[in-house]
């Protein structure tokens, strides 16, 4: 990489930092999420790794990123690439071995990035020792370690629950005549939370990645942990539930979001409590509404450190309902909460850069603006810092299909395109796991020798997120500002202007323009209108407020 160094701070701003890394690195931090296949493969086998991952980590340290979210690296069938666990204590061989991951932390810690390990509470995979013992009778040793119910009249389901990719939530076990239950797919047994070994295990799992020095883990599907023990019928979705459910036509009321998911939140909490420096627990808190999400903060200070703001994430790109999110969730957070904001995933929602902006240059800029400067952690996914699309991969390939939404996850999966070459820089395998994108478009090593590129960009706004405190950490106050368009101020002096509409746009303010999405525009000096063009965003010190 270039040999640019990180941003410098001043004394003030060291302090500042200091007194918020006491209460978690990642308040004033960027997290970037790498899906562990497909970003880079050290031994040419078509298939992202560890080493692969240890050996760019300077890439990551130029970018400017805090923490660093893998996916799942457990052993695992792979019906759902890594989400169907089969030994919670090791590494998947294909990604490399213990010793490469405690190697990936101990290197990544000299770069003060700390690894996200992304860990699966709801479901093992049916490989798994646990499940192979307890269906093999129903008096074994982990029988209830499931959820097992007896056919209904006739051989028919238990009951109608419907689980998350919109079939059935039961599978029936021929050897031992039961069903047992699953939220996700068949190759993924619920694991039944009520259990007191269930959770005495996972505090184990919690304690033996948390012991390895890593900065926290996101937890997956937390709001499926617990069922009905009753196990009463969903009811049918009305208008108020989330598209999903409405599609399913039931809301998933029963089967999961169980208020009592919030106790083992806070056993978590605790557990984590207990290391210092103090851990990050990311839940996925795949809930339909904001309102649902922040209650996983519980009183701000005892539940998760973060929350996955899937509202959000599946806003419109436009500047009235993402100025409603965006006021809503800050509102409704506890005090001394702090906000996660993410645009793209490896699930159905897929790729921002595609979704929100149809690959439109201009627009992936505001995005990345957008996402780098509310306040809250911003996450990003692998590939947008250099506006990477989907590409159309023609078929399904190799993703697990999301029946429900039809959608494939390959798309926002393919490989990181490092360079525009055979293998994209990401393999030396002529058979990538996945197909590659266009390289030729959308490459690393092309954008960092452009200083007009949307990686310096992003690089940009991270290194002023550096030395610029209010832009980290300030309050957010959103203000009033044209059709079409967002603004907000961050501290004393951070204004943020976003035009999303087709037309330019005045906004008043007075100040220095920081960072533009046109970089021509960047250390402008604004005197009282502020002319954003269609698609357009600013960082302005402001003087204004
Ligand atoms: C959420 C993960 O992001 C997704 O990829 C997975 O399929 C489900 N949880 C089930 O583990």
């Amino acid at each position: 990489m270039t040999g640019h160094s990180r941003g410098k701070t001043t004394a003030n701003s060291r302090n500042q930092r200091a007194s918020a890394a006491r209460r978690g690195w990642w308040r004033g931090g960027v997290i970037y999420q790498a899906y562990p296949r497909s970003w880079s493969d050290s031994n040419g086998d078509g298939i992202g790794d560890l080493r692969g991952i240890i050996d760019r980590l300077d890439y990551l340290e130029w970018l400017g990123i805090d923490g660093l979210w893998l996916n799942p690296l457990m052993p695992s069938p792979d019906h759902d690439w890594g989400y169907d666990v089969s030994d919670y204590k090791a590494i998947h061989p294909a990604m490399g071995t213990l010793d490469d991951f405690d190697e990936l932390v101990a290197q990544a810690a000299r770069r003060a990035i700390r690894i996200v390990f992304d860990l699966v509470p709801s479901h093992t995979s049916d490989r798994h020792a646990w499940f192979l013992d307890a269906r093999s009778s129903k008096s074994s040793r982990y029988r209830d370690y499931y959820v097992w119910r007896r056919p209904g009249p006739r051989g028919s389901l238990p009951n109608n629950w419907m689980n998350y990719f919109g079939r059935a939530a039961w599978s029936f076990d021929d050897g031992t005549g039961e069903y047992y239950m699953h939220n996700f797919s068949p190759h993924q047994p619920q694991l039944n939370w009520w259990n007191a070994e269930v959770r005495e295990e996972f505090d184990r799992i919690l304690n033996f990645w948390l012991e390895r020095g890593i900065g926290g883990v996101r937890l997956d599907a937390v709001q499926a942990l617990l069922y009905d023990k009753q196990f009463r019928d969903n009811p049918p979705a009305t208008r108020a539930d989330s598209d999903k459910e409405r599609r399913i036509g039931q809301r998933l009321k029963y089967n999961a979001n169980h208020p009592d998911v919030h106790r083992i939140v806070r056993r978590w909490h605790s557990l984590a409590a207990q290391f210092d420096p103090q851990r990050l627990l990311l839940g996925e808190t795949w809930v339909p509404s904001i309102r649902q999400m922040v209650k996983y903060y519980g009183n701000g200070t005892d539940e998760f450190d973060l929350t996955w703001n899937l509202t959000f994430l599946r806003s419109p790109f436009a500047s009235r309902p993402l100025r409603q999110i965006i006021e809503l969730t800050l509102r409704l957070l506890p005090d001394d909460a702090w906000a996660a904001w993410a645009a793209s995933t490896h699930d159905d929602e897929g790729r921002a850069t595609t979704r929100w902006c149809g690959g439109v240059p201009a627009t992936i800029r505001c995005a990345m603006l957008l996402l780098l400067t509310l306040r809250g952690t911003p996450i990003i996914y692998y590939g947008d810092e250099i506006g990477m699309t989907e590409p159309l991969l023609g078929k399904m390939r190799r993703a697990l299909r999301d029946e429900e939404s039809g959608r494939s996850r390959d798309g926002s999966r393919t490989p990181m395109q490092w360079k525009a070459a055979p293998g994209a820089g990401f393999t030396s395998s002529t058979q990538p796991w996945l197909p590659l994108g266009d390289a030729s478009v959308a490459n690393v090593e092309t954008q960092s020798a452009d200083r007009g590129s949307v990686l310096w960009l992003v690089r940009d706004l991270l290194a002023l997120r550096r030395t610029f405190d209010d832009l980290a950490v300030g309050e957010l106050a959103l203000v009033s500002s044209p059709a079409g368009t967002l603004a907000w101020h961050r501290g004393k002096s951070a204004f943020i202007a976003v035009n999303l509409g087709t037309s330019m746009r005045r906004i008043r303010t007075s100040g220095q323009i920081l960072i533009c999405t046109d970089r021509t525009r960047d250390q402008e000096y604004v005197a009282e209108w502020l002319e954003l063009r269609s698609r357009e965003a600013v960082v302005v010190r402001s003087t204004s407020r």
